[in-house]
């Protein structure tokens, strides 16, 4: 439970307008202020917030409460975990009785990395604005992002050296913690220490309430990976965190989606652009786990992968992954050579989202994929592309939807009805007998 000084402590900290002021744009009429509200699609404000009485009241969707309220829904989260939130965001110090039910060590050990792992972070970030991060900086700002962009995703820099996080860091922190956040690695013979992160431009992965747990650092020279990532600790699972997810949820809300890209730095351009809803796998498939913390936040989702060969694979991939966990699922298309970040540059926002609009629908994507993979005028090339379509088919739930892509598929496979009907059917039943 959490304590009720402390509780009271943050109340009387919190401005709720202030608060809300991070996630709303707000403007004073009268005795209080307006805004979108957050909780529901408007188009004219209705959402109110009063500084005296420290609450907020929609008036189109009835939602309504104090400044722990607001969190707990804006962020999905719970009571404990609100007060936290809130505590944290005007820099308050959060007690240890305070983090969560049960203080166990796992608990305990848990916050320590976060701490190191934030003051990483930290280190990072100021960096990048001095000298020894100049070249990190370069970059950026060459690829044409804004200061402003770098900031909100708390970009950064590692210096060209072999020891500028460990000696900056080891004043705090022991090495082995230093280890297990992966920020450390030791030589083979254990006998010399040295930082992971060295000559690279930092971004900081955090999860979705917003706290770093991990980084991915970009190569400045073309050296090899491209993208060196820390690897798992007891905080920062790579199949459960999201990129960018902590700066989403708000506009995932708002715009009823999320769009799924592949790189971290599509996400970053989609932020710049003001396309608020994008998230990124952090070098990975997306599993189970990641489509389920974000069905907590939407129930519509937009992929937007690379358009080379791996790209598609994957939004194959995701497409089951997502349908499992019961997504409506589109798939964004642009003109070859394009991923988000370069159109969105080229392209800006308005043109992009049209296209995130005229996403087509997972089913008819795939038909045209099948359909230009393989040679329909063939008959073993039929025979291929019904082949490729039908584990998706078989996916769908309600056999009159089913049926209703059968003319679809028959159509543009040029096939014939009768036999195709047949497949299919034998598919199904397939199915059916693989899941008794
Ligand atoms: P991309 O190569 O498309 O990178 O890999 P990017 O983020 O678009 O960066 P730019 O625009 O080329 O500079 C997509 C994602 O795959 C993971 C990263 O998460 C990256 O954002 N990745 C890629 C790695 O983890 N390691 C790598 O070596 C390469
Ligand atoms: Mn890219």
């Amino acid at each position: 439970m959490a304590d009720d000084a402390f509780l009271e402590e943050v109340r009387r900290t919190a401005d709720i307008v202030r608060y809300v002021s991070d996630y709303v744009q707000l403007r004073k009429v009268g005795g209080s202020w307006k805004g979108l509200c957050p909780f529901h699609n408007e188009k004219t404000p209705s959402f109110n917030v009063s500084a005296d009485r420290g609450r907020f009241h929609c008036f189109g969707c009835g939602e309504g409460g104090d400044v722990f309220k607001f969190a707990m829904l804006h962020d999905k989260v719970n009571f404990p975990e609100a007060i936290e939130i809130v505590a944290r965001s005007f820099g308050m110090q959060v007690p240890e009785r305070n983090l969560g039910n049960e203080q166990t060590p796992d608990r305990k050990e848990r916050e320590q990395l976060l701490a190191v792992l934030e003051a990483a972070l930290e280190h990072f970030a100021n960096l990048l604005w001095t000298p020894q991060g100049t070249k990190a900086r370069e970059y950026l700002l060459g690829r044409g992002f804004r200061k402003e962009t770098l900031e909100k995703i708390r970009a950064g820099a590692a210096a060209d050296a072999w020891r500028d996080l460990l000696e900056t860091l080891g004043r705090k922190f022991p090495t082995p913690l230093l280890m297990t956040a992966g920020l450390v690695l030791e030589s083979q013979d254990g006998k010399k220490t040295y930082d992971r992160f060295r000559a690279r431009a930092i971004f900081p992965i955090l999860n979705d309430a917003g706290r770093v747990v991990a980084f991915g650092a970009r190569s400045l020279d073309g050296s090899e990976p491209k993208y060196l990532n820390s690897p798992e600790n007891p905080a920062y699972s790579k199949s459960k965190v999201l990129y960018g997810l902590s700066w989403a949820k708000g506009a995932i809300g708002r715009e009823g989606r999320a769009v799924l890209m592949e790189g971290y730095l599509d996400v970053a351009r989609a932020i710049e652009a003001g396309v608020g809803e994008a998230v990124a796998t952090c070098g990975t498939a997306l599993t189970g786990q990641h489509a389920r913390l974000l069905r907590r936040f939407t129930d519509r989702a937009v992929l937007n992968f690379d358009q080379d060969g791996a790209g598609q694979k994957a939004a194959r991939k995701s497409i089951d992954v997502l349908l499992e966990e019961g997504f409506k699922v589109q798939v964004v298309e642009l003109p070859d050579g394009h991923d988000p970040d370069t159109y969105l540059k080229a392209e800006g926002a308005d043109a992009y989202r049209r296209r995130l609009d005229e996403a087509p629908g997972y089913m008819d994507w795939l038909i045209r994929r099948a359909a230009s993979e393989h040679d329909i005028r063939t008959p073993a090339g039929k025979s291929a592309y019904l082949n490729a379509l039908l584990p998706t088919l078989a996916r769908i739930e309600s056999p009159v939807e089913r049926a209703a892509w059968v003319p679809t598929i028959v159509e543009t496979g040029g096939l014939d009805t009768m036999a195709a009907r047949e497949e299919v059917r034998r598919a199904l039943a397939h199915r059916a007998s693989s899941i008794a």
